[in-house]
């Protein structure tokens, strides 16, 4: 059980990790909450910072929900814990790793709002829910190019996949997980979605405009 809450302040302090912040002052000297939507993620880091700088934040964030989530799986092969103690474990490691992402201990406990650190998770939780959610996710942000509504709606798809037996049956805490994380994400997104209902959200282009 030491391990078990070592592992849990371990991601925490993993997702705590503002990416986006210090990538942007390292290489730009520019804090990215100063600028866009004054979110510290992948996302806010694209638009203010560029393409690379934004894939950069985005890889990053999503590898510290995988290894936070997998801290689970190197109790289960060092013989601390059981399988399905492991299952059970993913998810609370990676729960802890998103709320290190959106209230870290870096930086005044103000960071990102998730979607990057649960893609990360969900990846090591369930590959190809995961793999699904994204397809969902390019799908929604390739029509609108609201990244806020694709992400919205993928976090959302998880549980409901997962919940409908898509991939045969399912840990039902899982599920549970999945819609508490998508509550977490609804949260973080409310002036998101105040702005997608106004039609003031902005728009993100993978590729620059043709002016
Ligand atoms: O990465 C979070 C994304 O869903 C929204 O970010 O900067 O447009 O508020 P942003």
């Amino acid at each position: 059980t030491l391990l078990v809450v070592v592992c849990t302040v371990l991601a925490y302090l993993l997702g705590s990790i503002p990416t986006a912040i210090w990538y942007g002052e390292a290489y730009f000297g520019i804090d990215v909450r100063k600028h866009g939507s004054g979110n510290a993620g992948a996302t806010n880091t694209f638009r203010v910072l560029g393409k690379r700088a934004g894939t950069v934040v985005l890889l990053i964030d999503a590898i510290k929900g995988w290894i936070s989530t997998s801290l689970a799986l190197m109790l289960y092969y060092g013989h601390v814990v059981e399988w399905n103690e492991c299952q059970t474990l993913k998810l609370v490691f990676g729960f802890a790793a998103v709320i290190g992402h959106i209230f870290p201990v870096f930086s005044n406990f103000k960071g990102g709002k998730g979607v990057a650190t649960l893609l990360g998770m969900v990846m090591s939780v369930h590959p190809e829910a995961a793999l699904v959610c994204m397809v969902i996710f390019f799908v929604v942000f390739m029509s609108f190019h609201y990244v806020s509504l694709g992400a919205i709606i993928a976090s959302l798809a998880f549980p409901i996949l997962l919940l409908l037996r898509t991939f045969g049956k399912e840990n039902e805490l899982v599920i549970v997980f999945g819609f508490m994380l998508f509550g977490m994400i609804v949260i973080t997104h409310r002036k998101n979605i105040v702005r997608l209902m106004r039609g003031q959200e902005s728009r993100i282009y993978l590729r620059k405009k043709k002016e």
